[in-house]
């Protein structure tokens, strides 16, 4: 499975997304290091804030099937926007805490465009288990 490839599972994830309320639809996927990908959408709810982010439910769609943080080598996120779609900032922070510092993260749209980064560049100086010692 290389970039190119889960990008297009992003993509396609996208079609799993239940967005009545902002009709914007979101797909992640998320590559473990034995080659396995888990998929997430966003799944809104009429009580907005209860709406749950694409690169999330990835994540946690993992970590549900038995895969742990360092276990995970790139996330791929992508939307129909102008330039490569963005997490936002609770992403960032979940991202922060269930994704390695050295994993890829790769934000992408359905024009083709792309860009990679990492959870460092994303948050820095990030909320942390560490702060709570
Ligand atoms: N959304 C995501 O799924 N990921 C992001 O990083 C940005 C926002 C979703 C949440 C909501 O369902 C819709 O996009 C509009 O904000």
């Amino acid at each position: 499975m290389d970039k190119k490839e889960l990008i297009k599972k992003a993509i396609e994830a996208r079609s799993l997304s239940y967005s009545p309320y902002s009709h914007f639809a979101v797909g992640a996927a998320l590559l473990t290091k034995d080659g396995q990908v888990f998929v997430g959408a966003n799944i809104e709810n009429s009580s907005y804030p209860l709406c749950m982010c694409a690169e999330r439910n990835a994540i946690y769609n993992a970590m549900l099937h038995g895969y742990k943080k360092s276990d995970f080598v790139m996330l791929a996120l992508s939307a129909d926007t102008d330039g490569p779609c963005s997490p936002c900032g609770a992403c960032r922070q979940v991202i922060s805490e269930l994704f390695p510092k050295d994993g890829v993260i790769v934000m992408t749209n359905l024009k083709g465009d792309e860009q990679e980064t990492t959870i460092g560049e994303l948050l820095p100086y990030a909320f942390s288990e560490d702060d709570l010692k």
